[in-house]
């Protein structure tokens, strides 16, 4: 397994395997990898010639006040990880170089980056598109994987690439769960044993609203009203955002179908929790 932090290296260890026909899969990630990402690295593997991994937390993705200084991070690990997942090349460029002095291009997707996480983390978006955008052109990936519980992150990324006529294919990839359900996150890191179990709310009230859903309810209004009222029966729980949305717009619903996407924010104590379903898929 090579690891390479530079840009210029890794543009040029991706253009053989360009030449000779054989294909390279990507997983970008910000690091402090788990199962999540080792199902994406093991799919990875078995749809590329060459696996890259990147690890990269990307500073322009950061609000102000948000986690950029305390984002968890562990590279021994994560190369041993990689290692196991059968990783060619771990790219792990540096902040100076991917953004020097000067630095002004951005890619943004308009209408799919402002509602949900795109409300309260003005810009996110923009600075996930500009970085996945970046990587693409020095990893020159023919395929690249990203996993289903940053949902808008995946349509914004799936529709960037279709835009912008970029020659990847987007394959996105299930949720995986801890046994109690809670989605697997780096920032569960954050949360003490207690918070851990009030961050059940997020998965409680994801399986009321298909519980809801599956015995007939389409009304979105009774739909919210019982998943909000879930995650208000944890008193350290502050939603950020409770919605239901068409699975491929993202816009508002009145009536739910089975690719209508439930999206919720959650903070619990300083960490925010994200986590989805959509209500006529498997969990
Ligand atoms: O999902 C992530 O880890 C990040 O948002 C990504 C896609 C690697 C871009 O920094």
């Amino acid at each position: 397994m090579k690891i390479i932090n530079n840009i210029v290296h890794m543009q040029a260890l991706a253009i053989a395997p360009e030449r000779e026909g054989r294909r390279i899969a990507f997983v970008p990630t910000m690091g402090f990898l788990h199962e999540g990402h080792a199902s994406l690295l093991r799919e990875g593997r078995t749809r590329g010639d060459v696996l890259v991994l990147s690890i990269f937390v990307n500073p322009i993705q950061f609000g102000k006040n948000e986690d950029l200084d305390r984002y968890p991070r562990d590279m021994e690990r994560d190369c041993q990880i990689a290692e196991a997942c059968g990783v060619d090349i771990v790219f792990i460029p540096t902040a100076e170089e991917m953004y020097p002095p000067g630095f002004q291009a951005g890619v943004a997707v308009r209408d799919l980056s402002l509602p949900l996480c795109g409300t309260s983390r003005p810009g996110h978006f923009d600075g996930v598109a500009t970085v996945v955008a970046k990587l693409f052109n020095i990893v020159r990936p023919d395929v690249a994987l990203f996993g289903s519980k940053d949902y808008q992150q995946l349509a914004v990324i799936r529709r960037m690439t279709a835009d912008l006529n970029m020659p990847v294919e987007i394959v996105g990839m299930p949720i995986v769960r801890e046994a109690d359900g809670i989605a697997m996150s780096s920032r569960n890191a954050y949360l003490s044993p207690l918070e851990r179990q009030s961050a059940l709310c997020l998965i409680q009230a994801i399986r009321r609203a298909r519980e809801l859903f599956a015995a007939g309810e389409r009304s979105i209004a009774v739909l919210m009203k019982e998943t909000v009222s879930v995650i208000g029966q944890d008193a350290t729980a502050v939603i950020d955002y409770v919605e239901f949305r068409d699975g491929s717009t993202l816009q508002e619903l009145e009536v739910a179908d089975d690719s209508t996407l439930l999206a919720l924010a959650v903070t619990i104590g300083k960490t925010r929790l994200i986590d989805n379903t959509v209500l006529g898929e498997k969990l």
